[in-house]
């Protein structure tokens, strides 16, 4: 039955941490052994499955050494159980709080009438003895003859004729055998221990009770049916829908006369420690583990390693635990660290701590606190100061022909702006680095991933051509990045984002960091399933998460922050600066010189008589027609005109009104 159960119990994510095997003879003494052994270990779950009397000798120790009190769990199998109602009140005393299963047997009137005739029959045969409850194992016997009898009335037998052994025939033989065998086997009717029916040669069961000891005698607290899984009732119509609930079953009185459900794991009390898991990682600064070879000792340091130490500190107890190395060589693959929290699901450790990343497929064998660093996958970039410093950088959005072209349209509408209409000349200075459009830096990056890390698996499941990547080590990463992928480099490396703060800490100024481009959990400590002190030291990581002492570790080991935010996310390479548009300020300077100088030598070479006014729009044009805003100095229409001389006028007043007029005429004259 025990590899059934195991099995039973791993699909349900139950794990049998331990099999204790104790044998049919063993002394009080051995068995008291074999209880301290268990006593010391953090599970605190014990199915018992073993003959009813060895089960009673268990259960009396048990109690002597203070397992059966609160926070344990009991379950008995039908071995046991079957047996209960027959036992000692001094076992069943010792047993108070366990649970068991044991088939269901119906209380019909048969049973009664049965169960009376029996206890009389037994009282008169065994006076002294006081067990008097008929035992399942006694209703089989009962209801085997009564089926043997119906299968022999059936074939018609009159007797049962069986012939005598012989030497080479040891056992005797039914000479109606077959006929037999095909009449029991059909035989269906309602026993004393329930439903009669043979499948395949087996008796079938279908209803199994589960009874809770209590003072010297027991509850039932439910039943359980293939069908309809835990009910508080047996519900014949088999309407029920199945259930695995606990509210289908009554309370249980657990050991200690408790009726808190048990955690079912315990720390140890017995002085043992907690046995904490770390491994080598390729970051020192996240886990360093040394071995100190004269006190044969285990020092940790590390980011990860403070973060524990202080969730542990802030714990509501006292936790004592001691370091254990793992592996002992730098992890080659991801699976490294797949292995490392392995290691709890197969009990080596009681917790691993490191930079674990919390990963869904690491989730079906351990489970792990929340996370105490940021999380996800993003890239390394380096920050092309090259490109950047380029004095014709503002010619790289554009391709060659497309600038050409705008150059030669450019000039040509320029051209025939200066031929439609002269004035405009004027306002076309100093406009061009007024034109520039908006310019945009498109990069395509190749990916690299870190040697040793589930990145490169997730890459590829995200259909990464696997030969564009590259294996490196932390410290290679620069080097390759420097390269760049055209010179057996590479072009970005993709990280986990608490690494590529660690790298860019110490490489402020040259890299960059892309993304998030893809989401993980970030880094956890991982436990056995069902641990408590997964919860207890969750809440203890967010409380330092939650202040400053966070920052305060983060300082210490990843960096200084002032110095990620210079080199983490770059503004250099996001926007372009004067340097940017160098190239562009130089040309049309140097453009808007040579105008200025062409002017200068026309203006000091050539007569400014020779200069046709018409053609030069910076005079004034005198043509009252073509301008109707210019002052007609016509004294007939304007008598407000100032009197330039008073001398003059008057002389030409008396001219005038003498009848002679000697003044110039007045068009043209500057006003
Ligand atoms: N954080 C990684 C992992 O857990 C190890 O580098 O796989």
């Amino acid at each position: 039955m025990v590899p059934f159960l195991a099995d039973a119990l791993e699909e349900i994510n139950v794990r049998i941490p331990y099999r204790s095997i104790i044998p049919l003879l063993s002394t009080d003494d051995q068995i008291r052994e074999e209880l301290y052994k268990l006593k010391t270990m953090q599970t605190r779950v014990f199915v018992v499955h073993m003959l009813s009397s060895t089960g009673s000798s268990l259960f009396m120790r048990a109690k002597e050494v203070g397992m059966m009190s609160e926070g344990y769990v009991w379950i008995m199998t039908n071995g046991v159980t079957n047996m209960v109602d027959s036992l000692n009140s001094s076992v069943t005393s010792a047993m108070k709080g366990a649970l068991g299963v044991r088939l269901y047997v119906p209380n019909t009137d048969e049973l009664n009438n049965f169960t009376t005739r029996w206890k009389k029959r037994f009282h008169e045969d065994n006076p002294q003895d006081m067990y008097s409850e008929p035992s399942i194992y006694g209703l089989w016997a009962y209801d085997t003859m009564h089926a043997i009898a119906m299968a022999v009335e059936k074939i018609g037998a009159q007797t049962i004729k069986i012939e005598n052994s012989t030497d080479s025939q040891p056992l005797p033989v039914f000479p109606n055998g077959e006929q037999f065998l095909k009449a029991i086997t059909n035989i269906k009717f309602q026993a004393l221990s329930g439903n009669f029916e043979l499948i395949n040669g087996q008796l079938q069961y279908s209803v199994f009770e589960i009874i809770n000891i209590v003072g010297r005698g027991i509850r039932e607290v439910g039943y359980w049916t293939k069908e309809q899984g835990l009910s508080k009732v047996v519900d014949e119509s088999n309407n029920k829908t199945y259930s695995t609930s606990p509210e289908d079953l009554n309370p249980v009185i657990w050991p200690g006369e408790s009726i808190v459900v048990p955690k079912g794991w315990e720390i140890p009390v017995s002085g043992a420690k907690l046995r904490v898991g770390l491994t080598i990682s390729r970051y020192p600064e996240f886990m360093q583990v040394e071995i100190d070879p004269e006190m044969n000792a285990i020092k940790a340091s590390g980011y990860s390693i403070d973060v524990f130490e202080e969730a542990v500190k802030r714990l509501p107890y006292a936790v004592p635990y001691e370091y254990e190395l793992f592996g002992g060589v730098p992890p080659v693959s991801s699976q490294s660290y797949n292995d490392f929290v392995y290691q709890v699901y197969l009990g080596k450790y009681d917790l691993v701590i490191g930079d674990i990343t919390i990963r869904y497929n690491r989730t079906r064998y351990a489970d792990f606190t929340i996370p105490y660093t940021e999380s996800g996958i993003a890239m390394i970039v380096p920050v092309d100061k090259a490109v950047n410093k380029n004095t014709f950088i503002f010619l790289m959005p554009l391709t060659t022909d497309l600038w050409l072209g705008s150059i030669v349209l450019f000039i040509y509408t320029g051209i025939t702006i200066l031929i439609l209409e002269p004035k405009i000349r004027t306002s076309l200075k100093g406009s061009l680095s007024g034109h520039l459009g908006t310019i945009m830096y498109l990069s395509v990056f190749g990916y690299r991933y870190p040697r040793g890390s589930f990145v490169e698996g997730l890459l590829q499941e995200l259909k990464f051509d696997k030969s564009r990547m590259r294996a490196y080590q932390p410290d290679e990463f620069a080097e390759a990045l420097d390269k760049g992928s055209a010179n057996g480099g590479v072009a970005a490396i993709v990280h986990e984002i608490p690494y590529i703060k660690l790298f860019l800490a110490k490489n402020c100024k040259s890299y960059t960091m892309v993304g998030p481009i893809y989401k993980t959990a970030g880094f956890g400590f991982a436990f056995p399933k069902g641990s408590p002190l997964v919860l207890e030291i969750s809440r203890a990581i967010l409380n330092i998460t939650d202040g400053d002492d966070i920052i305060q570790l983060e300082k210490k080991w990843i960096g200084d922050e002032t110095c990620l935010n210079n080199g983490g996310i770059s503004v250099e390479s996001n926007s372009l600066n004067f340097l940017s548009f160098w190239g562009l300020f130089l040309i049309s300077g140097a453009v808007s010189t040579i105008c200025l100088l062409i002017f200068a030598i026309i203006s000091l070479f050539i007569s400014p008589n020779e200069i046709n006014p018409e053609e030069d729009e910076g005079l004034p044009i005198m043509n009252p027609e073509e301008d109707k805003d210019l002052p007609i100095m016509n004294p007939e229409e304007d008598e407000d005109l100032p009197i330039m001389n008073p001398e003059e006028d008057e002389e030409a007043h008396n001219d005038c009104k003498n009848g002679t007029d000697t003044s110039p005429p007045l068009t043209n004259r500057a006003s």
